[in-house]
């Protein structure tokens, strides 16, 4: 074997562990994505749903659709509790009050998706069969998953353990 052949090999393991490595490190895939276009709005998950029919009835089944529901009428205006158990709470289009943004209780596909207005018109400009040049436009404009874990912007050890759960709440 010559020594050009041993690097070009060396190489391509090294590239098989990177990528090994990097497919292994989660749902973080930022680095990879295109910047959708910011200053979009959140639409509520129906609209997403009257696309994505599947993701939409999956979503409903999971505790991630109910999560309002776990704060009773003592909490369910408490600005500490809202930006876990809403979508979007505290950015301008994002969760309100139930009077105003009833379609933004809970955890919504925009939680974890991002806002989508710009992304719904970007693909209803397109018909139903898309070519992959429209397909990957229409990717472009969401994010596949918010950037900096999103999960753990909730799912971190202060959110209950600093506060706790109140205990007329907690799960016996
Ligand atoms: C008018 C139809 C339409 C609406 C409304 C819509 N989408 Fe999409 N979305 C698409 C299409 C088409 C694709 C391309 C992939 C495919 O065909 O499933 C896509 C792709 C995606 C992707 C993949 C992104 C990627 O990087 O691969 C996500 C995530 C997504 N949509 C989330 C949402 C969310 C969240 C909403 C609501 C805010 C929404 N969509 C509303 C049509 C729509
Ligand atoms: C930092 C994000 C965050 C905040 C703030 C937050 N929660 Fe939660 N909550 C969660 C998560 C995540 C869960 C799921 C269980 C877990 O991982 O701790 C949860 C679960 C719950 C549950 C289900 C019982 C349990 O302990 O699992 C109740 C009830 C609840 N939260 C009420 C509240 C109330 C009331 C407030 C405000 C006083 C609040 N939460 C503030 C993220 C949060
Ligand atoms: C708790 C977070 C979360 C919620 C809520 C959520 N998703 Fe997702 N979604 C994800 C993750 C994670 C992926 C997969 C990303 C990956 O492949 O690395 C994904 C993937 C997708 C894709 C891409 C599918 C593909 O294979 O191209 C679509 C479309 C999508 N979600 C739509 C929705 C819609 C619509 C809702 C609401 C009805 C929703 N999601 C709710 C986290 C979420
Ligand atoms: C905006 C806040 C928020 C985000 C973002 C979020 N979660 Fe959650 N998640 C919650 C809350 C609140 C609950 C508690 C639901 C309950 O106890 O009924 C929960 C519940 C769950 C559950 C239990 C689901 C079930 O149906 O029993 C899993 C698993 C989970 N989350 C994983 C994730 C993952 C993975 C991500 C990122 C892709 C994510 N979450 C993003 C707030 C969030």
């Amino acid at each position: 074997m010559s020594k050009t052949r041993i690097v070009v090999l060396s190489l391509s393991v090294l590239a098989v562990v990177v990528s090994f490595v990097v497919a292994a490190s989660g749902p973080n895939v930022s680095a990879t994505q295109a910047e959708p276009p910011a200053a979009q709005t959140y639409t509520g998950a129906k609209k997403c749903g009257s696309c994505h029919f599947t993701q939409y009835m999956a979503w409903k089944k999971t505790n991630h659709s109910k999560t309002f529901d776990l704060l009773t009428s003592k909490y369910e205006k408490d600005a500490t509790c809202l930006p876990c158990h809403t979508t979007g709470y505290g950015e301008p289009t994002g969760f309100k009050d139930m009077e105003t943004t009833p379609n933004l209780a809970g955890n919504t596909c925009e939680s974890c998706h991002g806002p989508g207005s710009a992304h719904e018109k970007v693909a209803q400009g397109f018909g139903k069969k898309l070519t992959p040049e429209q397909e990957k436009t229409v990717r472009d404009s969401i994010w596949l998953m918010r950037p900096k874990n999103v999960c753990v912007t909730c799912h971190k050890a202060e959110g209950h353990g600093k506060t706790g759960t109140p205990p007329e709440l907690q799960k016996k």
